[in-house]
């Protein structure tokens, strides 16, 4: 009887002690992290989270935002499905060769021990290293931008007020064929995916000063902005603005459909960044009803506790 109750005690005593040692790790990781980097964490999640509840992203793609701590480095999670990142899945990444530091969230993580990347992280990194003010980046394989990205010869353009991203223009097309072999040589993969710094720098020159967003031949497109919410904000209407253009060429018979001009682009752009907040609350209300979405980083620990 008094094995068993001492049995019991102890039990409970391994129990306290476990929960008080999750709790206190979790309580030095958080001390460790700047308030800018957890308001960067809340962000990175909600707008993961939301480009896949606007069928922005799907099982792929990803988002990226450039640590506010250190502009060297930028935030983005391991391989993952956007729509199931978590804070265990946010790593900190170098802007110099997308080489993980370690996860963000999570010191006892780091270098080499950091769960694998995406394969096309060389994206993100090398547009924040050749534009020191972008501090945002979407890669995404939305499918309403596709035959804009595969039809050079109709220039995707900002065909209405909430798309001044896309520029008057035209975005520029990525189209791996025109890459010579010293960036692509023969013997790499021909998958359309950039998998090193070279293809990456070769994507982020072929951005133009009229737009944010440049398409990909037969794969997507990548967006850059001035914040991870006005990326996703950009990115949602980018998708929109595309089938906008379309229904138009064919309404019209195949005429293009009135654009706006440069200096509409540039006003409408000026509005758009007023109207992103408004958004933006609606959005994080909306997924934050959703089960299949958890930010655990934000304070109130919504929607579903995650057991940490
Ligand atoms: C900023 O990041 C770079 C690259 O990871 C690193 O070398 C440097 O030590 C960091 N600076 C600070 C102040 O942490
Ligand atoms: C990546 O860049 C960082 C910062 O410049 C450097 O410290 C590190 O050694 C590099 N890692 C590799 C694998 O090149
Ligand atoms: C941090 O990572 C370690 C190693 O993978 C893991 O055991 C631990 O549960 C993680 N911490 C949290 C808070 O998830
Ligand atoms: C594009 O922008 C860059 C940096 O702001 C500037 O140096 C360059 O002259 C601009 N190019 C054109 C064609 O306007």
């Amino acid at each position: 009887m008094a094995y068993h109750r001492t049995t019991r005690t102890w039990t409970l005593l391994q129990h306290f002690l476990a929960s008080f040692l999750l709790l206190s790790t979790l309580v030095v990781s958080a001390q460790n992290v700047p308030p800018s980097v957890m308001s960067a964490g809340i962000d990175l999640l909600d707008a993961s989270h939301i480009l896949h509840f606007l069928e922005v992203v799907d099982a792929f793609g990803h988002v990226s935002l450039r640590n506010p701590d250190n502009s060297s480095q930028f935030l983005m999670t391991f391989a993952i499905a956007p729509a199931q990142a978590t804070s265990q899945s946010i790593v900190t990444y170098e802007v110099e060769n997308a080489t993980a530091v370690g996860l963000t969230f999570n010191s006892s993580v780091v270098g080499a021990a950091t769960p694998t990347g995406f394969a096309e992280r060389f994206i993100h990194s090398e547009i924040y290293k050749k534009f020191p003010d972008v501090l945002a980046v979407l890669h995404s394989h939305t499918q309403e931008i596709l035959p804009f990205a595969n039809q050079a010869g109709v220039p995707l353009v900002s065909q209405m007020h909430t798309a001044p991203s896309l520029g008057s223009c035209g975005a520029p097309i990525f189209d791996v064929r025109t890459l010579p072999r010293t960036i692509l040589p023969d013997n790499q993969l021909h998958d359309l995916l950039v998998r090193n710094e070279a293809l990456g720098d070769a994507l982020a020159n072929t951005f133009s000063n009229d737009s944010q967003v440049v398409l990909m031949r037969g794969h997507g497109m990548a967006v850059r902005a001035a914040s991870v919410r006005d990326v996703v904000f950009s990115s949602f209407y980018i998708k929109l603005d595309a089938t906008v253009q379309l229904q138009g060429i064919l309404l019209g018979g195949g005429t293009a459909p009135n654009a706006l001009n440069q200096r509409e682009v540039t006003d409408t752009g000026t509005t758009a960044l007023t109207l992103v907040g408004r958004a933006w609350s609606l959005w994080v209300d909306q997924v934050d009803q959703i089960g299949l979405y958890t930010n655990d980083l934000r304070n109130k620990a919504a929607p579903t506790p995650t057991g940490f």
